[in-house]
């Protein structure tokens, strides 16, 4: 795809979410090269206890992730759908390196700037990695991916990349990933739990308000890119998160009744005082719902790798 073309899915995706009600922005396009630099910002706060957590996990279980790997075949190839800077994915990568194992990785991300970044690192730190970067949307990428039918493949979703999917899509994506993989292949994907509210709400609400500039970059790229004409001072960054369903929110809330026009689109939007532009979900799991979303998306549980505060969980998957 090239630029032009990126530019009109981005005007066009703008334009669909804006004229909702309520209004939203896909998250994807937090990561331009300032969103790419916040996020690695946030995963060193203090509040976001996500890393360390996925770290912990990796840490403590990467000989047991190998072997599951390894499975009977001895050989897999591992694809990354939405890898970023790789920091966690990384321990596993070193510990499969210096085992002397045969594999190919293939990370996938729609940030050109990250996937550049992970490239060269990993040529720097594991020069004996062998690896193949894609970049583009998950589904793109996927779609595009050529299969070794003789191989079997093991897919990566780390983080809380499942959490951002609204409602039934998180399902929706995995029952599609499976129909992209073979009987047998695995994936091992991050689920962030629910814990304490207050311990969630403040890794989306941090003291430094990295979190905050990380929201508004959303406003600054479409006025850069889009001809936007957004005043950021006139938003404020409001995270939610709601006990009973899992469900984190991050909104911009428009502080005035203020009309916002965008030159790409050649259009004006009104946003009411109070009103709310929902920009994130990040969905908290409990056991029961990684459960019930591996039966619908067509997988079995072989295993929950989880770190010593029970924060996170690594769920390996085998498709059925
Ligand atoms: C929250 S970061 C997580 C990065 C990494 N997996 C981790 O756990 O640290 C999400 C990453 O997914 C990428 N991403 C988000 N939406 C995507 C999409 N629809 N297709 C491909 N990559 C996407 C972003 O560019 C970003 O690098």
């Amino acid at each position: 795809m090239n630029t032009t073309e990126v530019l009109s899915e981005f005007a066009s995706d703008v334009k669909e979410g804006l004229l909702q009600f309520p209004k939203r922005l896909p998250s994807k396009y937090f990561y331009n090269e300032k969103g790419d630099y916040l996020f690695q910002q946030i995963m060193h706060l203090e509040e976001y206890y996500l890393t360390n957590a996925e770290f912990e996990v990796f840490e403590e279980n990467k000989a047991e992730i190998l072997k599951a790997f390894l499975g009977v075949d001895g050989e897999f190839r591992l694809v990354e759908l939405g890898a970023g800077d790789g920091t966690k994915t990384k321990v596993l990568l070193n510990h499969f390196v210096s085992k002397g194992t045969k594999f190919t990785y293939s990370p996938i991300d729609i940030s050109g700037s990250v996937l550049d970044g992970l490239t060269n690192a990993l040529a720097q730190e594991i020069p004996a990695l062998s690896v193949e970067p894609i970049k583009g949307d998950y589904f793109k990428a996927l779609a595009g991916l050529k299969r070794n039918n003789s191989m079997k493949e093991v897919v990566l979703f780390l983080g809380s990349n499942i959490g951002n999917f609204m409602g039934k899509s998180g399902e929706t994506f995995l029952r599609k990933l499976g129909e992209d993989m073979s009987k047998g292949d695995l994936l091992l994907i991050g689920f962030d739990m629910m814990k304490n509210p207050e311990k969630v709400l403040a890794a989306y609400n941090d003291a430094m308000g990295v979190t905050r500039e990380f929201n508004l970059n959303l406003l600054d790229r479409i006025n850069e890119e889009l001809g936007a004409n957004f005043d950021r001072n006139n938003f404020q960054h409001f995270p939610t998160y709601d006990p009973i369903t899992g469900e984190t929110k991050s909104h911009l809330v428009s502080k005035c009744t203020q009309n916002v026009h965008i030159a790409a689109l050649d259009e004006t939007f009104e946003f009411k005082a109070w009103e709310a532009i929902h920009t994130e979900v990040s969905q908290k799991f409990s056991h029961q719902m990684i459960e019930q979303l591996a039966k619908h998306a067509g997988f079995r549980i072989v295993q929950n790798f989880t770190d010593s505060n029970e924060y996170f969980v690594d769920s390996l998957w085998e498709k059925l």
